[in-house]
């Protein structure tokens, strides 16, 4: 305090010399440092900064359209860390995914993967399909994907949730990190239909979404969040929602959530969709 007063002091008084306002001013440069860093190491303050900038972030959640997702592809070679943090988030993402599906110990006759991006899930969901149709509304995303997964059962097809008819009907697909930046509840909702009456009775679905931090996921949890946000907990509810599916397993990781839901066969007593 006594060398921030001495060097406001320095900088008030005009007849101080130029070296002597430039030390001046170097104190108080300190000063200011040593001052954040003691307001950062105050737990409750550092606790409600993190927390009003979490806050920012999920009220400031947007949904994306074609051509944002096509110039964010388009710029950044790895757009979700695909390669960079193959030990992270994604990894773990991909990894759960791949383990669930597995778990149901079958080879899917032709399944369905939407928004491919590069292909880092394609990848690993090909060897557990004969066929394996994966799609994306970014045409460079598509030509990643192309030419990382080079086997014969896979496929790539440009094509629009939003807009395009699914032809033909899959026994496995798979929407992880397209729904939570989609739209809202109509538009999901549209979006969950379409893809149930693409699946075959009987068939998969495995939705998954980012939920971020612990932070972030608290802000969804409270009463204010649930009350105002539309994030992925209340996707998965859209989901549980519809009378032709079960939930029959959920996992989460470090970042995402992740459900396996399966379409009820005619003997289930399933509600025509
Ligand atoms: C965040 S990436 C997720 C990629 C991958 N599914 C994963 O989980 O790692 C979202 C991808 O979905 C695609 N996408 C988003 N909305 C889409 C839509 N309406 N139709 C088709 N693809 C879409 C984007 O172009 C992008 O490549």
């Amino acid at each position: 305090m006594k060398q921030f007063g001495s060097a406001l002091i320095a900088l008030a008084c005009r007849t101080s010399q130029p070296d002597e306002r430039e030390h001046a001013f170097r104190r108080l440069a300190l000063f200011g440092r040593q001052l954040r860093r003691a307001l950062a190491s105050i737990k409750p303050l550092r606790n409600a900064w993190h927390f009003t900038k979490a806050l920012r972030g999920q009220t400031r959640w947007r949904t994306y359209d074609q051509a944002t997702y096509a110039k964010y592809i388009g710029a950044n070679p790895d757009p979700w860390g695909y390669s960079s943090w193959s030990s992270g988030l994604t990894e773990q993402k991909i990894q759960m995914a791949i383990d669930m599906v597995s778990k149901l110990g079958r080879t899917f006759e032709r399944a369905l993967e939407i928004g491919c991006a590069q292909g880092a899930m394609t990848e690993r969901l090909a060897p557990l399909c004969k066929e394996l149709l994966a799609v994306d509304f970014v045409l460079v995303a598509l030509e990643r994907a192309r030419a990382r997964c080079v086997v014969n059962n896979v496929s790539f097809a440009r094509w629009d949730l939003a807009s395009d008819p699914v032809s033909g009907q899959f026994d496995l697909i798979v929407i992880t990190d397209v729904l939570g930046s989609f739209g809202g509840r109509r538009d999901v909702r549209r979006a969950r239909d379409k893809l149930i009456t693409a699946l075959t009775p009987g068939g998969y679905l495995l939705y998954g979404d980012f939920i971020g931090d612990n932070l972030a996921q608290r802000i969804h949890d409270s009463w204010l969040g649930r009350a105002l946000l539309f994030r992925p907990g209340k996707i998965l509810g859209i989901f549980n929602a519809h009378p032709a599916l079960v939930q029959i397993s959920r996992r989460n990781t470090e970042g995402h959530l992740l459900a396996l839901f399966q379409k009820r066969t005619a003997t289930d007593g399933a509600l025509p969709v």
